[in-house]
């Protein structure tokens, strides 16, 4: 097959090399990158009269057809096109003719991957935002139900003070704001076009580069052209980004696993998103959050892979950068399906509130309580309230009975401050209910969190 740069080659490349070199099974991914990107460079060429008008026409009509090829499925992508650009650019010279041949006037490969992948890259960063988000307002809605559900919090897995399952849950959705976030401030830092670059050190052509860019959708132009073509801390940014919420699905699914567990029984998963043993009958397995655990594995080896083909390469381009493509476009895959699944699984879960509510009668929940009792009614500093609610925890136990059980008299012989009125301080709903400094459990508190994040999702596109 002749090569579009065959000109100065005597051999043909054998297949081996076409294989290996190629990137077409991968990068076809891009064709409406690329297939805007080369009308809008053909428009910008028409108007710099670099073009006739009547080339930018057959140009516009050859490249919608090309869309439609491929569309349709009829677009033949062979591996001695060795990638998208040339396929693209190879058919649309043989539905037109000559002008074809022109496309590529003050145009390199090296500026147009790199247009075509950056703006696949922003359309990802803006597309997994909005998943997070409808993500977050399923979450918010099994919170609405769950300010009183309550839960034992826990540090170190062990318990610790008593929460509410909502309060739980907002704590997801705030790390998934923040990963919003993160997607959207890669989008604005990396709003920026590279087309116009060509090879390494821009072009001898009168273009208009302000002019391809407003087209493109771009906020701004690149400042050096030998950095752009070889940049790729945009595709570097989401593997990050990626990373980090996938980080954060991860702990969820742990929760997940460890809640529908008989130790914990917190939540039952449906049956439509559990799998079941192939020997043993009884078997409901957490399969959806083990995956989405696992997955994260990938996710992080994409980055690594990413980050050590970069390292150390010479300015501009090398063919090394073809590798950025797949493990960006596996993380990309990997969290869409990610972010669904987990929505769905959580959506169709079922809360077992009774089970929350038992496992707070254990462990003395209430013990950080009876200290503050203490500072606050009895005037004991802080440190030796906590020693003599350490003497409570010890007499609760022999007596096998949780603290907010403990008979007020016991408190009262182990130190004479302690009242009757002690009684109420160490119920497991006044305890989760006290907390109410600002970001605190509290039912209030909790609801203003809700409230907050209605406020914050009120302008998503759900
Ligand atoms: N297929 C190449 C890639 O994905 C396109 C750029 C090739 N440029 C070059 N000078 N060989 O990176």
């Amino acid at each position: 097959m002749e090569k579009m740069w065959s000109g100065r080659f005597a051999q043909d490349a054998s297949s081996l090399l076409e294989k290996f070199n190629a990137s077409i099974m991968f990068d076809r991914k891009l064709y409406r990158e690329d297939i805007e990107g080369s009308v809008a460079h053909a428009q910008m060429l028409a108007h710099q009269g670099i073009l006739t008008q009547e080339e930018l026409v057959s140009i516009e009509s050859g490249m919608a057809q090309v869309l439609s090829e491929i569309e349709t499925g009829s677009f033949e992508w062979k591996i001695g096109d060795e990638d998208l650009h040339m396929a693209i650019e190879k058919r649309l010279t043989v539905i037109i003719g000559e002008a074809g041949k022109k496309l590529h006037t003050a145009r390199s490969r090296n500026d147009q991957v790199a247009l075509d992948f950056r703006r696949y890259v922003l359309r990802k960063n803006s597309e997994i935002a909005e998943k997070i988000q409808l993500l977050m307002s399923i979450i918010v809605d099994i919170s609405r139900e769950h300010t009183t559900t309550l839960l034992p919090g826990m540090t170190h897995l062990q318990h610790a003070q008593p929460i509410n399952f909502a309060f739980h849950l907002l704590a997801y959705v705030t790390m998934f704001k923040r990963d919003v976030e993160r997607f959207q401030s890669s989008y604005e830092r990396n709003n920026i076009s590279p087309i116009g670059c060509a090879a390494l050190a821009g072009t001898p052509h009168n273009i208009n580069r302000e002019m391809t860019a407003k087209t493109l959708g771009f906020d701004s132009v690149s400042v050096n052209c030998l950095d752009t073509v070889s940049d790729r801390d945009f595709a570097l940014e989401i593997l990050f980004n990626i990373s980090t919420l996938m980080m954060h699905i991860s702990r969820i699914s742990e929760e997940l696993i460890l809640w529908s567990s008989y130790e914990f029984r917190f939540v039952e998963l449906s049956d439509e998103y559990s799998t079941g043993s192939s020997i043993m009958p009884q078997k409901k397995n957490p399969d959806v959050p083990e995956l989405l655990r696992g997955k994260t594995g990938r996710v992080y080896g994409n980055l690594m892979g990413l980050l050590t083909v970069m390292k150390g390469l010479p300015l501009a381009y090398n063919k090394d950068t073809q590798e950025d493509k797949e493990g960006v476009f596996d993380s990309i895959e990997t969290i869409e399906m990610s972010l669904e699944i987990l929505g769905e699984a959580l959506k169709t879960m079922t809360i077992k509130p009774e089970n929350m509510a038992r496992a707070c009668k254990l462990g003395h929940l209430s013990a950080t309580d009876l200290a503050d009792y203490l500072v606050e009614h009895c005037g004991v500093p802080f440190r030796e309230a906590h020693f003599i609610t350490g003497r409570a925890v010890a007499r609760a136990e022999v007596l096998n009975i949780d603290l907010s059980e403990i008979d007020f008299k016991e408190l009262h012989t182990i130190d004479d401050r302690i009242k009757e009125d002690v009684t109420r301080y160490l119920s497991i709903e006044h305890s989760m209910n006290a907390r109410t400094s600002q970001g605190g459990t509290a039912e209030v508190r909790t609801l203003e969190q809700i409230i907050y994040f209605d406020n914050y999702l009120k302008d998503a596109k759900l």
